[in-house]
């Protein structure tokens, strides 16, 4: 299948969770995260290439905050019991890993980007 973009995401930290993702190029992909209990941490969202350093995407509290780069929107349900980062048009450049964070620092990977 031509054009097939596969992301790992994680939960850092407290709550490992490795999860996989996959869309066609140019489809919608949805990544979401479950947070179990949350208290008042914001959420953070970053992303990592192949030996590259993290790099942040998007952060929130609740609602939907929207990211530019890659595009789509952060959305975080009233229950805070999950987030979903939805990338508007899923491209094989956004192939990385994907990481949920509960602050502004990522925990030690535990996976690995797949193609
Ligand atoms: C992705 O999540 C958003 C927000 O929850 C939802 O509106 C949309 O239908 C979802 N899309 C897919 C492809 O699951």
């Amino acid at each position: 299948m031509l054009g097939l973009a596969l992301v790992l995401v994680f939960v850092s930290a407290e709550i490992r969770q490795p999860r996989s993702a996959e869309a066609l190029a140019g489809a919608e992909l949805n990544l979401t995260c479950s947070h179990g209990s949350l208290t008042t941490e914001t959420i953070f969202w970053y992303r990592q290439f192949a030996s590259r350093g993290p790099q942040y995407i998007v952060s929130g509290y609740q609602g939907i905050v929207n990211s530019i780069d890659p595009e789509g929107a952060l959305h975080i349900p009233e229950d805070r019991k999950s987030s979903t980062l939805s990338l508007r048009r899923a491209r094989l450049a956004d192939a990385a890993v994907y990481y949920c964070a509960l602050r502004d620092t990522v925990g030690q990977p535990g996976a690995a980007p797949v193609q």
